[in-house]
C-alpha cells in the first residue's frame, strides 16, 4: 500500500511539473551516413559526450553512423516524422525539401578561403538559412564543415577538358549537376551508400569528395587518380525535429545549444586536420595518384566553372546569392 502511495505522489509531482520528461531519460537518435571516424562521425560523438555531460545524463544521444538506420534519401523524412530526432545531412541535401538556396554552398570556387566561408556558415546568413527550415518542422542548430571536394577518376585529370565523357557520381544538387554538365561530364545522382558500388560496378567513372570521405570509403581501391581541384564545399546542417526540440524543458534546450556551439568549433578544427591526415594517407597508400594543379590549370578550372554561378542564380535565388557573394568578397 505504501508503495502505491509513493507512486501516486510521484505521478502527481510529475504532472505538476507539466513535463513529459520529468523523470525519464530523453533519448536523441542521431542518424548519419558516414563512418564514426569521419569528420561528421567524430563531431557527432563529441556532441553526444558533451550533451550527456552538460545535461548531467538527462539526455542520452544514440549515434547511428554509416546509414545504419536511414540512407540519405530517407533520413529527412524520418526526421520530419520524429522517428529520429537529429541528423547532419550535407547542405546540398536540404534542397530535396525545396530549400534550393542551400545549393549556394555547392557553387564551384565561390569561397576564396575558410575564413570567408565561416563568415557565411557561422554568421547571420547561415543562421537565416537555417531558420527557414522551420516551415518544414525542422530546427537548424549549426553548420559543420567537412572540407573542399576534389575530382577523382581512373584516368588522369589535369584540365577541365579531361572531364569530358566521364560519368560522375554526385550528391543530389542541381548546382553540382550543372557543374558536371558544364565540364562535359554526365552527373549521376546517388545516395552516399551507393557511391562505392557505382564505382565498383562501373556505373560511375569518377566522383567528387573531400579527402576524408574518399579515404574513409576506401575509394583508394577504386580510383587511380585524385586531382586537388578543391572546387566545391561540403558541409553539414545539424538539424533536429522542431516539435521534439520545442517540447524539451527550457534548461535542456539551453544546455544542448551550448553543447552544439562547442561541438561546432571542435568539428570545424578537427575536419581540417582529418582531411589533411586522410590526404597524406591517400598519398602514402600508393594506390591513388594525387595530382596538384599548376597555376595555369587552376585558372582554367575557375574559368570553366565560374559560369555556374550565373546559370544557377534563379534556382538559388538572387538575394541569397548576392548576400553570400558580398560576404565572401
Ligand atoms: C555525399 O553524399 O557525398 C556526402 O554528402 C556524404 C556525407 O555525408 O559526407
Amino acid at each position: 500500500l505504501r508503495i502505491r502511495h509513493y507512486a501516486l505522489i510521484f505521478m502527481a509531482l510529475a504532472m505538476i511539473t507539466g513535463s513529459n520528461y520529468a523523470q525519464t531519460t530523453i533519448v536523441i537518435k542521431f542518424s548519419h551516413v558516414v563512418a564514426n571516424d569521419s569528420p561528421k562521425g567524430l563531431a557527432a560523438i563529441h556532441f553526444k559526450e558533451l550533451a550527456e555531460k552538460m545535461t548531467k545524463g538527462r539526455v542520452r544521444v544514440d549515434v547511428y553512423p554509416n546509414s545504419k538506420l536511414y540512407k540519405d534519401n530517407e533520413e529527412l523524412e524520418a526526421l520530419q516524422l520524429g522517428v529520429v530526432q537529429m541528423l547532419a545531412p550535407s547542405l546540398s541535401k536540404l534542397s530535396a525539401l525545396g530549400f534550393h538556396e542551400f545549393e549556394v554552398f555547392d557553387l564551384p570556387y565561390l569561397f576564396p578561403n575558410k575564413e570567408a566561408l565561416h563568415r557565411v556558415t557561422q554568421g547571420p546568413i547561415g543562421r537565416d538559412l537555417l531558420s527557414r527550415l522551420e516551415t518544414k518542422n525542422i530546427v537548424g542548430l549549426g553548420i559543420w564543415d567537412n572540407g573542399f571536394k576534389s575530382m577523382s577518376a581512373n584516368k588522369p585529370i589535369h584540365t577541365p577538358d579531361d572531364m569530358r565523357g566521364l560519368k560522375m557520381r554526385i550528391q543530389p544538387s542541381k548546382v553540382i549537376a550543372t557543374q558536371m554538365r558544364d565540364l562535359g561530364a554526365t552527373p549521376l545522382t546517388l545516395s552516399f551508400t551507393y557511391a562505392i558500388d557505382s564505382l565498383r560496378f562501373g556505373l560511375a567513372d569518377g566522383t567528387e569528395n573531400p579527402p576524408s570521405n574518399f579515404y574513409m570509403m576506401q575509394f583508394i581501391d577504386l580510383q587511380k587518380y585524385l586531382t586537388l581541384t578543391n572546387h566545391g564545399y561540403l558541409g553539414y546542417a545539424v538539424i533536429v525535429n522542431k516539435k521534439f526540440w520545442e517540447d524539451l524543458p527550457a534548461e535542456i534546450r539551453v544546455q544542448l545549444s551550448s553543447a552544439m556551439n562547442e561541438t561546432t568549433k571542435f568539428a570545424n578544427a578537427m575536419a581540417q586536420q582529418q582531411n589533411e591526415l586522410d590526404l597524406a594517407a591517400i598519398r602514402s597508400s600508393g594506390k591513388t595518384t594525387v595530382y596538384e594543379l599548376t597555376e595555369a590549370e587552376r585558372i582554367q578550372w575557375r574559368k570553366a566553372l565560374l559560369p555556374v554561378q550565373q546559370q544557377m542564380e534563379t534556382r538559388i535565388g538572387k538575394e541569397t546569392l548576392n548576400a553570400v557573394t558580398q560576404e565572401v568578397g
